[in-house]
């Protein structure tokens, strides 16, 4: 993650690639529930860090790198999407009864596509950063960006060219990688996972 920009603009074939990347993303019953808002106009992302925080006069180290970011996506999800999908004949649950659902693909299905974002854009030699929306402000982004009740955006992605200062080092700087072997469970869930060979 990414989380301080120069100021140089995205080239729009890019963000268009990371786009297009995020739409082959899987999708539970290819459902599909997903709305991208794409910001990548200097007053439209001042928009969306006005609607975010009141420091924007007043940034830490953070925010003034982050606000520097020419290109801002907040990746949206549609429960009201994947009810109405699991609802038609191939699927059968007309009952659109929640607790089918062991997990809510709604927001899993953003999740990869999010994924698919920030790995286009180092692949295309920019970088990104996944970061939360917060909570007392998803209103006033929903208002602001008219975003529609059936969507609940997930987050917020930046994406720029990093800066070669490279703001705050994030949570990886204070706590260490997990090794393979205490997240991995061989077997049954107290076995212990090998290292690859
Ligand atoms: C769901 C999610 C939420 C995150 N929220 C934030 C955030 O609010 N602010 C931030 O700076 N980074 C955020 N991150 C980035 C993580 O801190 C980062 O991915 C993690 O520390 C590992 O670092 P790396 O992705 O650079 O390897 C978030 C990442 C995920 C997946």
């Amino acid at each position: 993650m990414v989380r301080s920009y120069t100021t140089e603009p995205v080239d729009p074939a890019v963000l268009d690639r990371v786009l297009t990347n995020a739409t082959r993303a899987p999708s539970a019953g290819f459902s599909q529930g997903w709305g991208f808002l794409v910001l990548d106009s200097d007053q439209d992302v001042r928009r969306y860090w006005a609607a975010t925080t009141d420091e924007i006069d007043d940034p830490d180290q953070w925010l003034r790198g982050m606000m520097r970011a020419p290109v801002v996506v907040v990746p949206c999800s549609s429960k009201a999407a994947y009810l109405k999908r699991y609802a038609e004949p191939d699927k059968g649950w007309t009952d659109m009864d929640e607790a089918r659902w062991p997990v809510p693909f709604w927001h899993m299905d953003v999740a990869m596509a999010s994924l698919l974002i920030l790995q286009t854009a180092v692949d295309a030699g920019i970088g990104g950063c996944f970061f939360g929306i917060p909570p007392k402000r998803v209103g006033a982004v929903r208002e602001e960006f008219a975003i529609p009740d059936a969507f609940d955006p997930v987050g917020a992605i930046t994406l720029g060219h990093p800066a070669a200062e490279r703001g705050p080092a994030g949570s990886p700087s204070r706590r260490p990688r997990k090794d393979l072997a205490d997240v991995v469970h061989r077997g049954n869930w107290s076995g212990g996972g090998h290292e690859p060979g």
